[in-house]
């Protein structure tokens, strides 16, 4: 594997923020370039952490305790990491995913009102030494991304405030890391978006595309 942060870029925000939109721009880009790219999502990314997304996109608002749901993002993810991440980084590969860890603190954390400091120690845990080379924070209004967001599943249906929480929450996170996390403004044009993450990738990892 090669020196300096992991070729692990995670992609993260509130809904309708057009994270698998930029994420496919950048796979397209990296592949152009000649690099080999696994793109993968959570909750999700192996058969498992399919099983376990279901559990937690559907169903009512309430179905879960708090600390269940983040239990089982961190199971889901034990099995990504384990089975996916892990093994593409280590053949090489430049790996994208839809969400990673950031969104339990975010959505979990700030969202839910969980313990930040328990949250953080089960990340350790899980995450151990893959935490991302570069994250990506997708920044849009709250009610812009809601109206925007392809489903309506149920985090979707979890209130505007819950929305606007773990939108802060991202913002403090983001602040909290700024070596990792790179906040990116939402709300322009796609293209502009994507030349904004090739900048990105050129300052953290030093390569152009
Ligand atoms: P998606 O809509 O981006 O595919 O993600 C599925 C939902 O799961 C999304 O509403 C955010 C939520 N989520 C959490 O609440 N905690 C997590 O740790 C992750 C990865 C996602």
């Amino acid at each position: 594997m090669p020196a300096g942060p992991l070729h692990f870029i995670t992609f993260e925000g509130g809904e309708g923020a057009g994270k698998s939109t930029q994420i496919r721009l950048l796979a397209d880009t990296l592949l152009a370039a000649g690099h080999a790219v696994e793109v993968t999502r959570e909750p999700g990314g192996t058969e498992g952490a399919e099983q376990i997304r279901k559990l937690l996109v559907e169903g009512g608002a309430g179905r879960w305790q708090a600390e269940t749901e983040a239990l089982l993002h961190f199971a889901a993810r034990a099995e990504h990491l384990a089975r996916i991440i892990r093994p593409a980084l280590a053949a090489g590969k430049w790996v994208l995913c839809d969400r990673f860890a950031d969104s339990t603190l975010a959505y979990q954390g700030y969202g839910q009102g969980l313990d930040l400091d328990w949250l953080w120690a089960l990340r350790r845990h899980i995450v151990g030494a893959t935490e991302p080379g570069l994250t990506v924070v997708m920044d849009l209004a709250v009610e812009k991304g809601l109206a925007r967001a392809e489903t309506q599943q149920r985090y979707e249906r979890m209130g505007i405030d819950f929305h606007r929480r773990l939108g802060d929450g991202f913002r403090q996170l983001a602040a909290a890391d700024p070596e990792r996390c790179r906040i990116v403004d939402a709300a322009r044009e796609r293209a502009v978006i994507a030349a904004d993450i090739v900048g990105l990738i050129h300052q953290r990892f030093g390569i152009s595309l």
